[in-house]
């Protein structure tokens, strides 16, 4: 779907969607975009609409500061932390696609960091 992301509960229906990838997201590092950041408030909630009871959202990026910001973000908003790694490429995932930003990000030697969340039991 070529769209915004901030759409997402009008493309799924309540449930519908088991695992959501954000992959290196735009880190909006300006605070007065944070809003636009999909670890804002308002793009969880509606992830959770969306997510099954199962559902999960796995999230890399190279940006630090984004990656500070979105934890305790999640963490407040009824998700719990199921796996954390601030140096996910250090060891091998191949269970993990690398995205073509990733591969640049790799080749520059920076690190990835990589969280998974789960929906909490309502
Ligand atoms: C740095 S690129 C990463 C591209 C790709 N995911 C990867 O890992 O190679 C960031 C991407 O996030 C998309 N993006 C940022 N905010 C978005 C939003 N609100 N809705 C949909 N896409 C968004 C941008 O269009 C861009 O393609």
């Amino acid at each position: 779907i070529m769209g915004d992301a901030d759409r997402i509960g009008e493309w799924f229906a309540p449930g519908e969607v088991d695992v959501i990838h954000l992959n290196f997201s735009d880190p909006w590092p300006k605070k007065r975009y944070a809003k636009r950041r999909l670890s804002a408030p308002s793009f969880l909630e509606q992830y959770k609409a969306v997510l099954s009871s199962q559902g999960k959202i796995i999230m890399k990026t190279d940006n630090a500061p984004l990656f500070e910001f979105s934890v305790p973000q999640f963490l407040s908003h009824g998700f719990s932390l199921e796996e954390m790694s601030v140096d996910f490429r250090r060891e091998e995932h191949p269970e993990d696609a690398i995205t073509e930003y990733e591969e640049k990000f790799i080749e520059q030697g920076k690190p990835i960091y990589r969280a998974v969340f789960a929906k909490e039991k309502a």
